[in-house]
């Protein structure tokens, strides 16, 4: 290990992140009895102008009156280009801050966006005397943030999150794409050469650099990263394989735009009971190893060392966090 110490933001379970527009308030209820980790009452994109002050109203209102259970609860506020977003900060916060777990930045660019959120909420917790101190989750989303991601990460000592806005930032990076958060047919490979009949067509992920940059960002700084939305909320199987590829390049949540993505999101950002299994199982082999005089052994005819113990208890450790969810 460095002699740096890497410490670890508050450990909250993130597997799933519901975004709920703040404009549409006959939807908080049933988003309320969701078995989701996480909640965000939208005032930014979901929001048309018109209907702004509305949602900060509604937000607050229902931050206040709504029994959200276990869930934690956050609020995206609007970009610190617009002129909507001080009062999100000063209205939320000081109406709903005790009942508020974390904010949500979008379009954050540079780490003294960070700063200047930090400064305004540190103010009214401490106008306003509140014990909590709510945590920041950020949406990395353009080409500026993503330029600033390792800053952007260690800006604050509120930074809990990460998170890849794959539809801003494919406006921002003038990517083409197709769907949101979907795959695109002209990011591919085909394999052999000209002179090979039957040339097959193999799709890659034209994600997968923006978010395992993200991931690195994140982790080097005790964050958790997230992947954001999937746009079909008709297609559980595109679904199901980009959280897949997000959570093999180290995501522990997904967005979910849609109810029906809850689920996806929970199972598949959970260990699966072979997963766990062979974790306790590892840790084990490792225990008997090590009173043995040994550092490596295999199991399952597999080498297993000192990397694998921390892999397995990464896992344990994450199926605790849902059994005390
Ligand atoms: C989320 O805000 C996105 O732009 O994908
Ligand atoms: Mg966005």
């Amino acid at each position: 290990m460095s002699f740096h110490t890497v410490e670890q933001a508050v450990g909250r379970l993130n597997r799933s992140e519901l975004a709920v527009p703040g404009s549409q308030p006959e939807m908080f209820d049933k988003a309320a009895k969701l078995d989701v980790d996480v909640v965000f009452l939208d005032l930014e994109d979901a929001v048309a102008p018109d209907e702004k002050e509305q949602a900060r109203k509604n937000v607050i209102k229902a931050l206040n009156d709504i029994d959200w259970g276990k869930k934690s609860m956050s609020v995206r506020i609007n970009g610190l280009d617009t002129h909507y977003m001080y009062r999100d900060v000063v209205d939320v916060v000081e109406q709903a801050g005790e009942r508020l777990d974390m904010i949500m930045l979008p379009k954050v660019g540079t780490a003294a966006d960070v700063y200047a959120v930090d400064m305004m909420v540190t103010q009214i917790e401490d106008a306003k005397g509140f014990k909590n101190r709510i945590g920041f989750e950020h949406i990395i989303e353009t080409a500026l943030g993503m330029q600033n991601v390792h800053e952007i990460a260690a800006a604050s000592k509120r930074n809990e999150s990460l998170h890849f806005g794959v539809a801003d930032y494919a406006a921002s990076t003038r990517a083409r794409t197709t769907s949101i958060g979907g795959a695109n047919a002209d990011y591919a490979i085909l394999t052999g050469s000209s002179e090979v009949k039957n040339r097959e067509v193999h799709w890659g992920d034209m994600w997968h650099y923006a978010i395992a940059r993200m991931v690195v960002a994140a982790r080097a700084n005790g964050l958790r990263p997230l992947d954001g939305p999937f746009g079909d909320f008709s297609d559980p199987e595109g679904y199901r394989a980009a959280a897949k590829r997000a959570a093999v390049l180290g995501c522990e949540g997904k967005w979910a735009i849609h109810p029906s993505q809850v689920a996806l999101a929970n199972e598949v950002m959970s260990p699966s009971a072979a997963d766990v299994d062979r974790a306790e199982r590892i840790i084990k082999a490792m225990a008997d190893a090590e009173a043995a005089g040994k550092g490596a052994v295999s199991l399952d005819g597999r080498l297993i060392d000192y990397a694998s113990i921390r892999q397995a208890e990464v896992m344990v450790q994450k199926v605790k966090q849902i059994a005390n969810a």
